[in-house]
């Protein structure tokens, strides 16, 4: 194996015009004088990192082996210390004791030895649950959309709240991530799974899109939602506000303010976000499903639904550990704000409920919906070690438990049954 302590590549290019043999940087001869690189010499121990070497740029119209020996000058000149975060030449090798989900100092770049195996049992999860929203059958709920006596119109504005809702949520939740808890998470097994849901947020945005296209929905009034209808509009409004920092670049931990900070807003993304405002909207459409209603746009939502549940899941763990590796920042008065923000964000919820039922429908309403948004404020409290704030509220709806809970095979509406093929068709001649 090659130990990069032992070993340099020599300055070929350089060596062969200057005679020079030292590893200290060299300048770059004039192009016309530069000779196309030879074979490489042998290796010349060098302890030290060698500093990189001002670069002289070629001419645009010089010859390819001017180039060529450009790159390999550029090359033999490379200091491995400054061009990897945290990578210290000859250090030790990184153990499961030193790896942490924040503020972590040592090499990021190395997945394994595994610390949080329930993250990496999390992304093999998530990749076995693969799906794309064209598979799923949109045929009968065009027709039912399009047919004048097809939907009530409570019925279609839930549909149309819904979409306008979730299709611009899923975005600003792949920009949470990817801007800023893969940045501020640091452990390698974490980022892995963060990865796969970015992955999956792309998918649901992509799936809402294809529901709004396939049923020939104004895109304008739907995707504006989010800042013309209020009770969309607050919901969106304070999921930004409490997610600010995570996409802040100049943000950063490391201190008990920032990291509280960053708690906080994890809070706000996984236990609120993806834990609560999603519920009423997925109960809704579901429970058209259930009743042979827009079963197309029901399949979309109910694996979206499944890869939600294990976002949450996955945040909560993120968060307990945290708390575990941190118990500092897990202060009275920080559960107290906590709290708060749980109740907020049911809060939200419920006035959405209401503004999307504004009487009975599809046997449901805004006083059930408004117990099983309490009663999933409970689980989110007990998740996160709090006290619940609803005590002895029932689940109205169990049937959701069991949609959540659905494995890949069976497939709740019975319309398809999926098992996804990956890597078959490979060939390598
Ligand atoms: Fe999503
Ligand atoms: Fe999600």
């Amino acid at each position: 194996m090659l130990n990069w302590n032992d070993y340099h590549i020599e300055d070929t290019a350089a060596a062969a015009t200057t005679g020079q043999t030292s590893a200290e940087p060299t300048t770059v001869p004039e192009p016309a004088s530069v000779a196309a690189p030879q074979a490489l010499e042998p290796a010349v121990v060098s302890p030290e990192p060698v500093a990189v070497a001002a670069a002289v740029v070629p001419p645009a119209d010089a010859p390819p082996p001017d180039r060529i020996a450009q790159a390999a000058q550029a090359v033999a000149n490379i200091d491995v210390a400054p061009g990897l975060e945290e990578l210290e030449m000859g250090a030790a090798r990184v153990t499961v004791d030193e790896k942490a989900m924040i503020n972590c100092r040592v090499d990021l770049n190395q997945l394994v030895p595994f610390k949080y195996d329930w993250a990496w049992q999390k992304y093999i999860d998530g990749c076995a649950n693969h799906w794309m929203p064209q598979e799923v059958n949109m045929t009968a709920d065009v027709a039912t959309w399009r047919s004048a006596d097809g939907l009530t119109e409570d019925e279609r504005r839930i549909i149309m709240r819904s979409l306008g809702y979730f299709s611009t949520a899923d975005s600003l939740v792949a920009n949470n991530l990817v801007l800023g808890i893969y940045r501020l998470i640091t452990n390698p097994e974490c980022r892995q799974y963060i990865l796969r849901q970015a992955f999956e947020e792309a998918i649901h945005t992509h799936a809402y899109q294809y529901c709004i296209e396939s049923l020939g929905m104004d895109e304008g009034e739907v995707f504006n939602m989010y800042r013309e209808v209020p009770t969309v509009a607050k919901k969106a409004a304070w999921s930004i506000s409490h997610t600010r920092n995570l996409s802040d670049p100049t943000f950063s931990t490391g201190t008990l303010e920032s990291d509280q900070t960053l708690l906080r807003n994890l809070i706000g993304f996984y236990a609120v976000t993806e834990g609560i405002f999603f519920y009423c909207g997925f109960t809704q459409i579901l429970s058209m499903g259930r009743r042979n209603k827009m079963t197309g746009v029901a399949e979309q939502f109910q694996y979206i639904l499944r890869d939600e549940s294990m976002h949450l899941n996955f945040g909560i763990d993120v968060i307990n550990q945290i708390k575990l590796e941190n118990p500092h920042l897990w202060t009275e008065e920080f559960q107290t704000e906590a709290i708060q923000m749980i109740l907020e964000g049911t809060q939200l919820e419920v006035d959405y409920a209401r503004d999307t039922m504004p009487r009975g429908v599809l046997g449901m309403n805004a006083a059930m919906m408004e117990e099983y948004l309490q009663f999933i404020a409970n689980r989110r409290l007990s998740q996160l070690g709090l006290p619940e704030q609803f005590p002895g509220v029932q689940n109205p709806f169990p049937w959701m438990s069991e949609i959540m809970d659905l494995r890949k095979e069976k497939n709740f509406f019975e319309t398809r049954v999926i098992e996804y093929q990956t890597g078959g068709a490979l060939t390598w001649d």
